[in-house]
């Protein structure tokens, strides 16, 4: 569904990302598992257009993503939460919905879709009128990621949703993360957190100083050295 080829994306100077070619495969949950400042991030922002590559292809069902602008990406039926989550903090809930919406869709439209997010978020119904900034981190990254859902993607990129959330929320996340995809969402899920990542991701890949070192079934990564080594230690 979304294919890397040969991607690399430099920040001046330095080569960030160095040939990175990936596939997440629709209808599944592909996971990027790597170390702090490997790079991860940038790969998100490189999809997304907000970096540009320097080499390589971009495509998205078929299609080629990279030059896009990226609203144009996010239309084509990308959605994302970020890394941090970035909920707009003196924003109610429900206005950090509707920021999700795009500029085409009817009054009706965005009704509808506000209510579907609140129907999988009872928790976001019941304090649509709540301040973000006074949200839980939990609650913050459901916003978040009801935020991404307001535009129906097909394809939902997740930049590290489970940091600095307690165990027992994380796995809430998690489990909604597994909801969402079993509806029907394509997810590609970046994280440190490999123990949790693998138990609900059914592929993926390991990034390290801006090169995938790994890849293959989840079953695969649990039991490679390398992630054994890494990432399970804990
Ligand atoms: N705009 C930028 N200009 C220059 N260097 C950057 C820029 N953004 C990121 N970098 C560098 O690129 C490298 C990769 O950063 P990136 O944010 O992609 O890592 P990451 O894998 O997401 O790490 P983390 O797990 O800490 O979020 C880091 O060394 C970082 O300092
Ligand atoms: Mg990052």
């Amino acid at each position: 569904m979304l294919e890397l080829a040969g991607v690399s994306t430099r920040y001046g100077a330095i080569t960030m990302l160095r040939d990175v070619s990936l596939e997440v495969a629709p209808g599944r949950i592909a996971c990027l598992l790597g170390p702090n400042g490997a790079g991860k991030t940038t790969l998100i922002r490189t999809i997304l257009g907000i970096v540009t590559p320097v080499a390589g292809e971009i495509r998205f069902e078929g299609q080629r993503l990279d030059r896009l602008r990226t609203h144009q990406i996010v239309e084509r039926g990308i959605g994302v939460v970020p890394e941090g989550r970035r909920v707009f903090p003196r924003m109610t809930v429900e206005e950090n919905l509707r920021m999700g919406a795009f500029v085409e869709w009817t009054p009706a439209d965005l009704g509808e879709r506000l209510d579907r997010v609140f129907a999988l978020f009872p928790r976001l119904a019941e304090r649509r009128g709540q301040r973000a900034a006074t949200m839980s981190g939990g609650e913050q990254a459901m916003l978040a990621v009801g935020r991404a859902l307001m535009g129906r993607p097909r394809l939902l990129l997740l930049d590290e949703p489970s940091l600095g959330l307690a165990p027992v929320l994380v796995e809430q996340l998690f489990a909604m993360v597994q909801t969402i995809n079993r509806s029907g969402t394509t997810v590609f899920l970046v994280e440190q957190n490999a123990r949790k990542t693998l138990e609900i991701a059914h592929h993926g890949f390991l990034i390290q100083k801006g090169e995938i070192v790994g890849r293959g079934s989840a079953a695969e990564l649990a039991a490679s050295e390398i992630v054994r080594h890494a990432y399970l230690r804990a």
